[in-house]
């Protein structure tokens, strides 16, 4: 695959955080191979302790000045990447599995995208799509028009990140409407804004504290499919059946706006529903004139082998929420909705900076390299690495669940697989020691490992990570097996 890649870049390239001009695309080609190559026998490479001296001295700082909100699992100070490698302050390399929560798609640092952003950065940074135009910004609005689920013509506004698409997504549909009420999933994380913050519900850190949110606003359960005692098929009907219960008791469903749901709930601990949630969702919300707004702020962009994933459901939503994968790093979002649903006026909804021509020439090169090999290689290197972690849960008792589509990858922790009860302790030191033998990872629910790696991994990255996690729950487990 860099091989691949190293074809198709240009004229510039900045490999490991270091812009390079070069006279030929040869010697480019072979830079980009070598690095890969030389990244491939390198990472992880380790070589002070945890966190290393410059480090230390940058998290003196950051402890001392940033927000003490932020959540930062391990001390890992960032200096460059490349591909899936990050390389700290001290020259530590680690394999990364998070994609710096789920967002680059194409790896860090790809050269085409890098490129791109140079080249459009030297032109024209800035001039706001909300009272100007300029090509980046209509083009890129007419690609994610064609690349939205669906066959109804399409059109998009743009955010700068998740929780704004989210509020583009809850303004659009009330003023569509014109009814009240939202319904949304528990579990469900949409953001930190209030009127996103007002859906998510995924744990009470996020709202204590917060009050008032957002009145009519109402949560159900999200069909889990390893927790629910019963087939898939009275899982989502439960799901169902409480939001009948809901038009029934306290919100008339001719009052309901839109409902709100993750394909793939991200945040809530990756849980894929069963098969037919999504199509019944959405005929419900059809035989109500409900809006279906599906949030695949992190389920979108290449992440589970589709460009979608309401694709993998069948589903044509109403209004779709993207953002984080979307440019490879650069911050950008979009809501992508029906175009006889977007018809809100001039001055209505608008955003300085949402949809900057730098970000949007990221985005056209993310979905270039997404059409042309990393939907396909997240397919194949999502399988593979299900496939490697169910042969893990042969071993590890601990090991309850192993869910997910393409590179969106849940491995749930439990004290016991018959009551499921979550290994939340496990799951933090399981990825700590990761961490401390050059492997990031992420968690998500209450005892899930999150897999959203780069797109760009392959099999001997899988090989790397799966053979890392298993050493450490071989060292952990004999004090969290509960017997
Ligand atoms: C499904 C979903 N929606 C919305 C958001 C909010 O995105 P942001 O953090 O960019 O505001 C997230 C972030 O994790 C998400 O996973």
């Amino acid at each position: 695959m860099y091989e691949t890649l190293a074809k198709r870049s240009g004229r510039f390239a900045v490999l490991a955080g270091c812009p390079l001009r070069i006279s030929s695309f040869g010697i480019l080609r072979v830079r980009w191979v070598m690095l890969m190559r030389s990244r491939a026998r390198d990472v992880p490479r380790l070589c002070t302790a945890l966190p290393g001296p410059r480090a230390a001295a940058i998290l003196k700082i950051d402890r001392q000045f940033t927000s003490p909100s932020y959540t930062r699992m391990y001390p890992l100070v960032a200096a460059r990447g490349a591909g899936a490698m990050i390389e700290d302050v001290d020259g530590n390399r680690f394999l990364d599995f998070t994609a710096g929560i789920a967002v680059c798609s194409t790896g860090h640092c790809h050269p085409r995208v890098v490129e791109a952003v140079q080249r459009q950065a030297a032109q024209l940074m800035h001039m706001s799509g909300t009272d100007f135009y300029y090509a980046p910004q209509a083009l890129l609005a007419q690609k994610l028009a064609e690349i939205a689920p669906g066959p109804t013509p399409k059109r998009v506004f743009f955010t700068n990140s998740g929780a704004e698409s989210v509020e583009a997504a809850f303004k659009l549909a009330r003023y569509y409407t014109r009814r009240p009420h939202m319904i949304a999933f528990f579990g469900g994380f949409h953001g930190r804004t209030l009127g996103a913050l007002s859906l998510t519900s995924s744990r009470a850190v996020q709202r204590r504290g917060f009050a008032p949110l957002l009145p009519h606003v109402s949560h159900v359960e999200y069909p889990n499919p390893y927790h629910f005692p019963g087939d898939a098929e009275a899982c989502w009907q439960a799901s169902l059946t409480q939001i009948e219960n809901l038009f029934a008791r306290t919100v008339p469903p001719e009052e309901v706006a839109a409902f709100v749901v993750e394909p793939i709930q991200g945040e809530g601990g990756y849980v894929v529903p069963p098969l037919e949630f999504h199509r019944r969702l959405k005929a419900l919300a059809e035989q109500h004139e409900i809006l279906y707004i599906a949030d695949e702020v992190q389920s979108g962009m290449g992440r589970t082998g589709r460009m979608f994933a309401s694709e993998h459901f069948g589903v044509e939503p109403d209004i779709l929420c993207t953002a984080k994968g979307i440019a490879s790093g650069l911050p950008l979002g979009a809501i992508i909705a029906k175009s006889d649903i977007m018809t809100w006026p001039p001055g209505s909804h608008a955003s300085t900076f949402g949809g900057n021509p730098v970000a949007c020439v990221a985005a056209m090169e993310t979905i270039g390299l997404l059409q042309e090999e990393l939907l396909a290689n997240a397919s194949h290197t999502g399988d593979y690495l299900q496939t490697c972690l169910r042969e893990l849960q042969n071993r590890h008792a601990t090991i309850g669940d192993v869910r997910g589509l393409g590179l969106m990858v849940g491995m749930e922790l439990v004290h016991d697989r018959q009551t499921k009860e979550p290994a939340a302790d496990l799951c933090s030191k399981l990825i700590d020691q990761c961490f401390h033998r050059g492997l990031l990872l992420l968690s998500c629910g209450k005892s899930t490992i999150r897999f959203c790696p780069p797109l760009v991994i392959d099999e001997d990255d899988v090989d790397t990570a799966v053979e890392i996690i298993d050493q450490v729950l071989s060292e952990l487990e004999p004090n969290e097996v509960r017997k």
